[in-house]
């Protein structure tokens, strides 16, 4: 008598079990087909006004993120940096700088990346005090980096700002 009750009940709870694993793996399934769907690769046009908004406060060159704060004029090259803000010390090797073109000061220098380069750019090493914070956006002095590196023999994409208007 007792036999077939807990045979029906056992299957019954066989049946629950079953289907919440199947459940368990949908979600499952699901999850991971946002977490690689929405996993785009750097680089993509943003998805949501969100993102497009923070693309423009934050600019990715590399790994690095660099203020890009909107100067009241057209994006300045890396050619007119150098000139403006970069050739008192560097056109001449001024307190030891990396003279501009001169492939032997350059080359050990270029080794260890663009990245790290624009840092030092950007906070200062040695006898070279910070350039951030001028005239120039982090972005601009960005692409001064790649301007100048790239005459010193290095081969740098001038960074490009993330969307242009
Ligand atoms: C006040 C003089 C001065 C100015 C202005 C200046 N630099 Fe320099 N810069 C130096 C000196 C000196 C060094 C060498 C620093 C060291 O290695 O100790 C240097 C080194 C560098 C390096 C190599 C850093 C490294 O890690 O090897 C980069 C890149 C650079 N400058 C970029 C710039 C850019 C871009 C500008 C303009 C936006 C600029 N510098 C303006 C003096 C200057």
């Amino acid at each position: 008598m007792n036999a077939p009750q807990q045979n029906a009940s056992g299957s019954a709870s066989h049946s629950t079990t079953f289907f919440l694993l199947a459940t368990a793996a949908g979600i499952g399934l699901s999850i991971a087909l946002i977490l690689f769907g929405g996993g785009a690769p750097s680089g993509s046009v943003p998805s949501t006004t969100g993102d497009l908004a923070k693309a423009q406060r934050l600019q990715k060159v590399g790994s690095v993120t660099l203020r890009a704060e909107q100067k009241d004029r057209p994006l300045a090259n890396g050619e007119a940096v150098f000139k403006a803000q970069c050739a008192a010390c560097h056109a001449s090797g001024i307190s030891g700088a990396p003279v501009f073109g001169n492939a032997a000061e350059w080359g050990p220098r270029l080794g260890q990346g663009f990245e790290a380069l624009v840092q030092a750019a950007l906070h200062g090493k040695g006898a070279m005090s910070p350039q951030s914070g001028g005239q120039f956006s982090d972005l601009e002095i960005a692409r001064g980096v790649a301007y100048m590196a790239n005459a010193g023999g290095g081969k740098f994409d001038e960074p490009e700002p993330a969307q242009s208007n």
